[in-house]
């Protein structure tokens, strides 16, 4: 019987072909949630989906000489793809720009301006396209925007505004009698501390500037701030206000919407005045999770610090990256990314702890027993131990479950995983099969074994599928004989008689040393090899694909030699008016002084790479004519695009 139902969201992602190992946390964490809560009895909505709108999917598609469309079609399919890499189970997937959407959004515009929430008046103020956030002067920091730290733009235009003043005293009460509705409690006190307190101010939720959003219904020059529009996604996906029946009155209110901790103020201020002016329930809980960092500062784009997940899964497996992303972080707060904690991870907890056991007691059963499950015919009081620990770690998974703790969630199972190795080590039963007497205690202890890693799989199916069912298939058992979470509870469910199978590791170990150096030359080589692909023929291209690629004129400011690598010059190039650092293979032809102040054609949105340690931020186009390489040149203002 069902436990009820279970709604829970990860935020709209805005498209990009390329989203790290940062953004795949959020989702990561709520397809986990989303997989433990089916497991022990709910009927659960998972919902994700993109944040198609706004002035930055605009620009983006511009700077790619391409409609918003076609920059959509191609990224909305790239993050589709990724989820389904990473085995993300979402019952529905969202696009903001999906008809039924727009059009309930602007429904919903219009219930708040009817009710008097939304009024017309002037913006002037500061604008963070990046971000889509809007600020007053005195919440920039150093005149930049405080979420992001990149330039902000003054905006004046006649906008719409919505009252949020109105609503911060409702806020403050949420908080106060609903101390669930935000978690962590550190990202409570930042909200009141950095927005509540100093005032609310009413939010403008218009712009006339662009056209890519969704048209106010009743004014159409206007369109619908991104965030108002991104938002409501959580109730037009499920029929809010035309369509309740099925989805809104079964789901609304979500249980959770799992958010990263810079997007709180919007999901813990702005989306609960909405539904309060819409009168409507408020989720139960908006969870604020920290972000994974590498050792220079959070991981963007721009930075080109980023660690692609597609990467990590193909090399290690979706099982290894879920399992460590929940299991190394604490879920609220910050962590710092490095391949070096991942492969120990994955070698220590992974292939030693459960790995190991696995094999070892299959590996047992097949050389003691013939392969055969062995009935239990001779318990020892100290079994009962294992077997007591065996049958209670469910009710302390559940528990940490509930506070979002999945860190302390998987320890509890791999205090499981331990002490069953522990078991080993105390039974011995290489010993004990050197004795023909001790046949019965041998059985009792393989069957003790076998059926503490039933459990064992079942407790790790919401975190780890693939691994669960792999031990099902070692274990000779299929879906449904002892695999539902109630029969976590109980010891004794392993059917015996059962042939095991023996198949290869779990996880196979990782020679660490080894594995760093190669993710280190896989990295550099990608765009050196690049570059020796050129005289290769290539396909034809249409002009979409040739549009994809942004050049732009670049002036050469300074030039180095790469301070380990003898063929390698390092650029300092003045972009209109950004510095880019660039590493180019060039050395052999040029002297560095000779080309500072020549203007260069640089592939301007090439993924960032570091060579032989050296960041390098895109290209710089050559030809190469009878073995001698030159720099294309143009006597053109730096900072042109090239097209
Ligand atoms: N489109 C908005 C959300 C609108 S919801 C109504 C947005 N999208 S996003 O693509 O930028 O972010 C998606 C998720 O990735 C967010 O939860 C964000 O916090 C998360 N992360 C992006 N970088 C991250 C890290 N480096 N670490 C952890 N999570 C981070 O925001």
């Amino acid at each position: 019987m069902s436990k009820g139902k279970y709604y829970v969201t990860t935020p709209v992602y805005y498209p990009s072909s390329k989203l790290h190992i940062g953004h795949a946390y959020t989702t990561v964490a709520a397809d986990v949630m989303a997989r433990f809560k089916r497991k022990i009895g709910y009927d659960v909505m998972f919902l994700t989906g993109t944040d198609e709108h706004g002035q930055k999917i605009e620009r983006a598609a511009k700077e790619n000489g391409i409609s918003p469309k076609e920059f959509l079609d191609k990224t909305v399919g790239d993050i589709i793809d990724l989820w389904k890499t990473m085995e993300i189970s979402y019952d529905k997937f969202i696009r903001t720009t999906d008809d039924y959407h727009k059009r309930r959004v602007q429904e919903i515009f219009k219930k708040l301006y009817d009710k008097g929430d939304i009024y017309k008046s002037e913006y002037e103020g500061w604008y963070c396209t990046p971000c889509e956030s809007f600020w007053t002067e005195t919440q920039l920091v150093d005149g930049k925007c405080p979420d992001c730290g990149r330039e902000v733009e003054l905006t004046k235009e006649e906008a719409y505004f919505f009252k949020l003043s109105k609503y911060q005293d409702r806020i403050l009460k949420l908080y106060e009698e609903n101390p669930e509705f935000l978690q962590p409690e550190l990202r409570k006190n930042e909200m009141i501390n950095n927005f509540l307190k100093p005032g609310l101010e009413d939010l403008c939720v218009t712009r006339t500037s662009f056209d890519w959003g969704i048209p106010v219904p009743f004014d159409e020059k206007h369109v619908i701030y991104v965030w108002i529009d991104a938002l409501s996604n959580y109730i037009t996906v499920q029929g809010y206000p035309d369509n309740v029946e099925n989805g809104y009155n079964k789901y609304w209110p979500a249980n959770v919407h799992f958010v990263g901790k810079e997007i709180v103020r919007f999901h813990a201020i702005i989306w609960p005045a909405i539904l309060m002016a819409l009168d409507i329930p408020l989720p139960k809980k908006v969870f604020g999770h920290g972000w994974i960092i590498l050792e220079g500062g959070k991981m963007s784009k721009s930075k080109g610090n980023v660690v692609d997940p597609v990467v990590l899964v193909n090399r290690y497996g979706i099982d290894a990256i879920k399992y460590f992303l929940l299991r190394e972080y604490s879920f609220g707060q910050d962590g710092i990314f490095t391949n070096e904690v991942l492969l120990n991870r994955i070698n220590f907890d992974l292939a030693n702890d459960l790995g190991n056991l696995v094999s070892r007691t299959i590996a047992m059963i097949e050389k003691y027993n013939s392969g055969i499950i062995p009935t239990s015919k001779l318990d020892v009081e100290s079994d009962e131990n294992l077997k007591n620990n065996a049958t209670s770690v469910w009710s302390k998974v559940e528990e940490r479950m509930e506070n979002f703790d999945f860190s302390n969630a998987l320890k509890e199972i791999w205090k499981l995983v331990s002490r069953t190795n522990k078991y080993i080590d105390e039974t011995t039963p290489w010993i004990l099969a050197k004795d023909e007497n001790n046949k019965d205690r041998l059985d009792t202890v393989l069957y003790n074994l076998a059926e503490t890693i039933r459990i064992l799989s079942v407790l790790i199916q919401p975190f780890m599928d693939n691994t669960a069912r792999k031990i099902w298939v070692q274990l000779g058992i299929d879906e449904g004989q002892g695999t539902n979470w109630e029969d976590t509870m109980e010891f004794g469910k392993l059917v015996t008689g059962i042939k095991v199978n023996k198949q290869s590791p779990l996880f196979p170990r990782i020679d660490i040393k080894k594995e760093l150096e190669e993710l280190i030359k896989g990295q550099e080589n990608k765009q050196e090899n690049k570059k020796e692909e050129t005289n290769v023929e290539k396909p034809e291209i249409t002009i979409d694909d040739f549009a994809k690629v942004d050049m732009k004129v670049a002036e050469v400011v300074k030039v180095e030699k790469h301070p380990k690598a003898d063929r390698l010059l390092v650029f300092q190039l003045k972009v209109g008016e950004e510095i880019r650092q660039v590493v180019s293979g060039i050395a052999k032809y040029y002297k560095p002084n000779e080309l500072v102040g020549k203007k260069v054609i640089l592939v301007a949105n090439l993924k960032p790479v570091k060579l032989r340690g050296v960041e390098s931020q895109g290209m710089i186009l050559s030809a190469l004519h009878d073995d001698e390489l030159s720099l294309v040149t143009a006597d053109i203002e730096s900072g042109s695009v090239v097209s």
